[in-house]
């Protein structure tokens, strides 16, 4: 048989949340909830499924390589020229490229100890180092990320506000780290990735697009995955300087993204009164459930996303108890948060449905 490349010996695929229609059959259960990838409980606009039922009949068609119309969207959208637009199969995948098209064995990246796990393995597909800085109560060292950065490094990964913490970082925090960046003249380009962005209600919270147009050395990863309703779709974009895009754009698959997805992020992006909609309900939610851990003496993260990091102790068997019960979570053990799961908010039958069965795996002491 033939070998797979060395470097993938040691390399376990990402675990994704897993589908409700599997956990249906392997416990034999009639209800089931997923809480467990930080996607929309609720269905996209209806013009957004208009446009998809519209287009059903089209698909014998390849879709627009250059992502033309979609491109001219996001532009309108962002406020930057469609030279600085890169197009992907979601945020994951434009990840994914960045490794593929700039790092070598001798190259590095830098990211926080929690990050978002597919930094690293972008980095590990392309055999590159990793430097690991250590967070500060749950939230990115900015300062000790721009202090780490060397010629070595390629890219500086900062999820704002991060997965799996839920917790952000200010503006204050960023204009420092991009001074130090400057004083010490360093070539490493900061990756932010604001796949969260829509549900942060904190005043010092700034998007990273203000630091791209001022010039910064940048990259800003955005989705319509989350907020946006398009996770079953998979798109998502990324705003960066246009040799960036240009270098990308030599190794991009031709039709990374859909005729149906370019269409549907073109209608969704328009619709700022349904993200407001569904920003207002996530937060009220969270409101609640945060309340509700508070009363029964359960430690969790404050969150500026849709999703909480609940300390539970073994957070590997409260997982496996919950999913018994009808409900995927997400074990935190691959992010080096054993004593933790996390959650995602979800409509308010759902929330309600988690914490009863939550207290009951607790064994009621909680
Ligand atoms: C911080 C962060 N970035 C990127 C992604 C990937 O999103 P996409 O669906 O666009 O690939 C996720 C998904 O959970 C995420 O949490």
């Amino acid at each position: 048989m033939i070998a797979p490349r060395k470097i993938l010996n040691n390399f376990a695929p990402y675990i994704a949340g897993r589908p409700i229609e599997e956990i249906k059959r392997i416990y034999k259960l009639k209800k089931v909830i997923k809480l467990a990838s930080n996607e929309n409980p609720y269905p996209p606009p209806e013009e957004v499924v208009n446009t998809i039922k519209g287009l059903a009949s089209g698909i014998n068609r390849y879709p627009d390589s250059t992502g033309f119309a979609v491109k001219t969207a996001i532009a309108k959208f962002t406020g930057v020229k469609t030279a600085n637009i890169i197009i992907g199969s979601g945020t994951d995948e434009i990840i994914e490229l960045l490794g593929k098209t700039y790092l070598e064995e001798k190259d590095r990246i830098i990211v926080s100890e929690h990050a978002f796990i597919r930094y690293e393995m972008a980095a590990r597909l392309m055999n590159a180092g990793i430097k690991r800085v250590k967070m500060i109560k749950m939230r990115h060292d900015l300062k000790e990320m721009a202090r780490a950065a060397s010629s070595k490094d390629k890219f500086l990964f900062v999820a704002n506000p991060n997965n799996p913490t839920g917790t952000y970082n200010s503006k204050k925090e960023i204009d420092e780290m991009f001074a130090a960046l400057e004083n010490k003249k360093s070539s490493v380009v900061s990756v932010f990735d604001e796949a969260y962005i829509d549900f942060t209600d904190a005043r010092d919270y700034v998007s990273a697009l203000d630091y791209f147009k001022k010039g910064k050395n940048i990259i800003v990863l955005r989705t319509m995955s989350k907020i946006y309703a398009l996770a079953g779709l998979r798109f998502g974009f990324a705003v960066a300087p246009e040799e960036i895009c240009e270098a990308i754009e030599r190794i991009r698959p031709p039709f990374n993204t859909t005729l149906i997805s370019q269409a549907a992020a073109i209608t969704a992006l328009k619709n700022r009164k349904y993200v407001k909609k569904i920003a207002s309900k996530i937060l009220s939610e969270k409101k609640k459930m945060s309340a509700a851990l508070k009363e029964r003496g359960i430690s969790f993260v404050p969150s500026q996303t849709n999703f909480l990091l609940i300390k539970t102790g073994k957070g590997r068997d409260v997982f496996r108890e919950l999913l018994s019960n009808g409900i995927i979570v997400r074990a935190m053990d691959e992010y080096g948060l054993p004593e933790y799961i996390r959650v995602t908010v979800g409509t308010p039958s759902e929330n309600r449905f988690f914490l009863s069965i939550l207290k009951k795996c607790l064994g009621g002491k909680k």
